[in-house]
């Protein structure tokens, strides 16, 4: 069946379309996800920053890629309470907008907002010692998610840790077409009658069917030289990569000419 509810001459991963289709869902994102997931995404938030490996530095620095309304930070900053800060970088006004609006003053110095596009960002070189992205991936073409994979491990410090979760396909599991039923139908539905016919969260099961799963994640990070695991959740409704960079290599001692 084909559930395709866009414009087949539109590029529904045209950094420009993604961005819209986010300030247009970000009034509502919040809540809209919490329920339409039945609270799940919350759980796989904390399971994603549970894959987070300590870092060693004192005062270690994390970055959110692609962070929306900041939904993980609390997470994270409950995990890694020594955290300076986190780089908060996503390419939506209006989520950046909604992130700023809710800050809890009780962390708001610790988070530096970046409003640009993941996959040309200019953060310096190793200049996290962390990197998250909850439901930021779905978005991306493969092709795309070759460019994320050098970026995360451009803007990772060696021996820096990441971890990435994202909604996926279940192919495998029992209840796939209820599961599917749900996303692509009645959704859509609920969406259109609740929220003045609009159909920006319905597109969102059209980026889960053709993203799969983090598969293709997992062979962009290693092709780009980072050591990976994959990790199924709820009979793979979610998945996530994490892993590390390798350290420095310590230069090994040449032998000396007499
Ligand atoms: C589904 S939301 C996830 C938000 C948040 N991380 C969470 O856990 O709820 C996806 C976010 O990715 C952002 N995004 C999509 N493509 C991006 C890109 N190329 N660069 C930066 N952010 C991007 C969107 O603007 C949106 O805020």
């Amino acid at each position: 069946m084909d559930n395709q509810r866009h414009d087949p001459d539109t590029d529904i991963y045209d950094p420009g379309y993604v961005a819209n289709l986010f300030d247009r869902c970000s009034p509502r994102y919040r809540w809209w996800s919490a329920i339409s997931s039945f609270g799940f995404v919350a759980i796989w938030r904390h399971q994603c920053v549970q894959r987070l490996v300590a870092p060693k530095s004192t005062d270690p620095v994390a970055v959110d890629l692609m962070a929306g309304t900041g939904e993980v930070w609390p997470h994270l900053l409950r995990r890694f309470p020594n955290l300076r800060r986190i780089t908060a970088l996503d390419i939506s006004h209006r989520m950046h907008a909604e992130a700023v609006a809710r800050l809890h003053g009780r962390y708001a110095h610790k988070i530096n907002h970046i409003e640009s596009d993941a996959l040309q960002s200019d953060l310096p070189e190793a200049y996290a010692d962390l990197v998250v992205s909850t439901f930021g991936l779905k978005t991306f073409n493969p092709e795309q998610q070759r460019v994320l994979a050098r970026q995360i491990e451009r803007i990772l410090k060696p021996g820096g840790c990441f971890s990435l979760i994202e909604a996926s396909d279940p192919k495998k599991w029992m209840l796939r077409p209820i599961y599917r039923f749900y996303l692509d139908s009645v959704l859509p539905l609920i969406e259109r009658f609740l929220l003045s016919g609009a159909n920006d969260f319905g597109m969102l099961g059209t980026y889960t069917r053709n993203f799969g799963d983090c598969a293709r994640m997992v062979e962009a990070l290693e092709a780009a030289g980072l050591s990976v695991t994959m990790k199924s959740h709820f009979f793979g409704c979610a998945t996530s990569v994490a892993g590390s960079k390798p350290p420095v290599a310590r230069p090994t001692r040449q032998p000396t000419c007499a």
